[in-house]
């Protein structure tokens, strides 16, 4: 017997095959019954002919519950309206369990229950429809971030993940011990990515970062994934140019590969079609004169929280890059701008229809002295940056880089309102189950 995936089916109209996987659902009418299975690669209605069947094997429908696993024997027939284009006429059934009650029956249909009820069944949760679609869809963005940088002569570097320091701020670290000595979980591999590119040239790393943020916002986890570039001799109006070329890839890639998951989850791609570079480049006065226009109260010198971002987002049809923010709300590491020094050379890029911040990155100090100044002025241990100060004194030249935040990204391109459904098991405040 030919196992095949429902995927491939296509390519096996009029022969017999076997499916392995699990009961989606069901529904009857008269003689005949319809098995919707779901085996991973997609979705197959089987269909059961009273006439046809061993009536053990007809009368199995009555037993088979959502999410039993089993595997159907059938052929398969070319059906233009179904999903998929064919349907699989059912000779014989294999059970491996009938499950007696699926706790989240309702996400079969896609009928969300309370997230309080599903959060916690995340292991199960995976399953339903629309899970399944950002899945395969958070797989293609991370392909497409690999392809984009690997054909664009990038060398990937690993950052480690127990980190001696701090890079975004001593606030939201996570603290380890480690060996009798204090230890973090990485914010980001940024500084490591800064002494590998004058290593390499382009480097970028691609791996999970941790922040305990004590916010319980819709684009906020503990735990997030983080694609980082760093480029040697780049400056600010570079890095500006690499982040719009990369995003745009990423959309490409998401429109060519996945219309199906993007229909599941019901997302307007029109608004995605002319996501293409340049991107609007504005400077955070810019930013703020926006903010003014459209009647908010906001303080120039404050840093733009998610509210600010949206109203500013909305101004925009494609992402918008906010540049030279005031240096005080940003990291100690950001290269101040010559023509105000008072301002930093760094960009976020923020995403259109409300997703916020996706990219936030910039211009490196390069220079020994001043970087010392501002680890000072940060308070941060000047012992733990010894090695970081070093790429100061050893033919030191301008650089710069990002790190693009993985789950918001897929939230955007998704249309999904809360990041905690753009990864499989998200890490949210007070919550580490399952
Ligand atoms: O702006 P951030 O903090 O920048 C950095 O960490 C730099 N060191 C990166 C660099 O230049 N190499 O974070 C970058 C991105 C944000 O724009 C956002 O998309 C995402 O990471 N991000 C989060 N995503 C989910 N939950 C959180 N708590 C996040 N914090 C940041
Ligand atoms: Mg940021």
């Amino acid at each position: 017997m030919k196992v095949a995936y429902i995927s491939e089916l296509k390519n096996h109209i009029g022969e017999e095959v076997e499916i392995r996987g699990w009961l989606y659902n069901k529904r009857s009418s008269g003689k005949i019954r319809f098995l919707i299975i779901r085996d991973g690669s997609g979705y197959l209605q089987a269909v059961m002919i009273k006439s046809e069947l061993p009536e053990e094997v007809f009368n199995l429908y009555d037993e088979l519950y959502y999410e039993s696993s089993l595997a159907v024997i059938g052929t398969v027939r070319e059906e233009k309206r179904a999903p998929g284009g064919v349907e699989l006429t059912v000779k014989d059934i294999k059970v491996y369990q009938i499950t007696e009650d699926y706790p989240i029956p309702k996400v079969r249909e896609d009928n969300i229950p309370d997230v309080g009820v599903l959060l916690p069944k995340r292991h199960l949760w995976l399953r339903s429809r629309k899970q399944w679609a950002l899945m395969r869809i958070r797989h293609t963005v991370e392909k497409a971030i690999h392809d984009f940088y690997d054909k664009n002569g990038f060398i990937r570097i690993d950052a480690p993940i127990l980190t001696p320091a701090a890079v975004e701020g001593t606030t939201t670290l996570f603290e380890t011990d480690y060996f009798g000595e204090k230890a973090y979980l990485t914010q980001s591999g940024q500084l490591y990515m800064e002494a590998a590119c004058m290593a390499h040239g382009k480097v970028y790393c691609f791996g999970p970062t941790f922040r305990a943020e004590k916010s319980k916002t819709r684009r906020h986890l503990m735990e997030f994934w983080m694609v980082e570039p760093e480029v040697a001799y780049y400056e600010l109006d570079d890095v500006m140019e690499l982040a719009e070329n990369f995003v745009s890839y990423i959309v490409e890639r998401v429109l060519e590969e996945r219309q199906e998951e993007l229909k599941i989850l019901e997302r307007d791609t029109s608004k995605l079609e002319n996501i293409k570079p340049p991107f609007p480049r504005i400077t955070y006065d810019e930013a703020v004169k926006i903010l003014h226009e459209n009647g908010m109260e906001f303080e120039w010198g404050d840093d733009f929280g998610g509210d600010e971002e949206t109203v500013i987002s909305k101004s925009f049809d494609k992402p918008v890059m906010v540049h030279r923010y005031p240096a005080k709300v940003k990291a100690f590491y950001m290269k101040r701008d010559p023509e105000n020094p008072e301002l930093a050379l760094c960009v976020d890029m923020l995403a259109p229809e409300g997703y916020g911040e996706i990219i936030g990155g910039g211009q490196r100090e390069d220079d020994y002295e001043t970087l010392l100044k501002r680890i000072e002025e940060h308070n941060l241990p000047k012992d733990a940056y010894e090695w970081y100060l070093d790429l100061r004194k050893y033919g030191s030249v301008p650089h710069s880089g990002f790190g693009l935040g993985v789950e918001r990204t897929i939230a955007w391109l998704s249309g999904v309102r809360h990041v905690r459904e753009t990864i499989p098991f998200p890490r949210l405040l007070e919550k580490i189950y399952p």
